[in-house]
């Protein structure tokens, strides 16, 4: 499973990339805006710093197929290879989606909510499809349940399109998605802090390095042998 960062403010990007294994960052005008600025600059600031190799995703804003394909065109021109597309799953959304597939454009179908948006983005031709799972939780649906639903769906079908599924609120529904196998996870940074953030860790590790300075002294590390 791929793990990617949902923020777009450089310095939070930063100091997730300092400890954990990520490989990319996924963006959309809600991220651009929190974050501030001018969208061009920020993307090509993210993408300057996780480099050419790392997936990134920039979303269009047009609302119809034809302004979505010109767009869609744009960004990877602007952003370099390893860019995707973000479509949200509209009527208008599958029409881009179809052209660009036809033209080798990497394709995020996003806003997803519903298996069957999942199933027409896939037919469409997209890479990743985007499930927002704590947003589907919040409509009393399942998130969890959803993504799986799609996943299977993308399995008994042949497609090869990939889950990337986004909008995680806790680590249990990373960590149920996880087990599940699911191609891709994007995770606002406080979450992914969340996954590993434990007082009986903490305090563990704290214990062995006290445990060995009272054997070796203050300070003391195997470097000391
Ligand atoms: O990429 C979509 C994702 O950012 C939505 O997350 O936290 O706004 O539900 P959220």
């Amino acid at each position: 499973m791929k793990l990617l960062i949902d923020d777009a403010n450089i310095a939070r990007i930063k100091a997730i990339y300092k400890y954990y294994p990520i490989d990319g960052v996924t963006t959309n005008p809600t991220i651009l805006k929190k974050c501030g600025g001018n969208p061009h600059e920020v993307l090509a600031e993210i993408r300057d710093f996780i480099g050419r190799d790392a997936d990134l995703h920039v979303q269009v804003v047009s609302t119809t197929a034809e302004e979505m394909i010109s767009e869609g065109k744009k960004i990877p021109a602007t952003f370099g290879k390893n860019t995707y597309i973000k479509i949200p799953s509209t009527p208008e959304g599958f029409a881009a989606m179809q052209a660009l597939s036809a033209d080798g454009y990497l394709i995020t179908a996003t806003a997803i909510y519903t298996p069957m948006q999942a199933f027409l983005a896939a037919k469409s031709g997209a890479n990743y499809a985007a499930p927002y799972v704590n947003r589907i939780d919040n409509l009393g649906a399942g998130g969890v349940e959803t993504t799986k639903t799609i996943q299977n769906i993308f399995r008994n079908n042949g497609f090869t399109t990939q889950i990337l599924a986004a909008s995680f609120k806790n680590s249990q529904q990373v960590q149920a998605l996880c087990e599940y196998g699911i191609g891709a996870a994007t995770i606002a940074p406080d979450v992914i802090e969340g996954l590993v953030r434990n007082a009986c860790v903490t305090s563990a590790v704290a214990d062995f390095t006290k445990d060995f300075e009272k054997l070796c002294g203050e300070g003391k590390t195997t470097l000391d042998f």
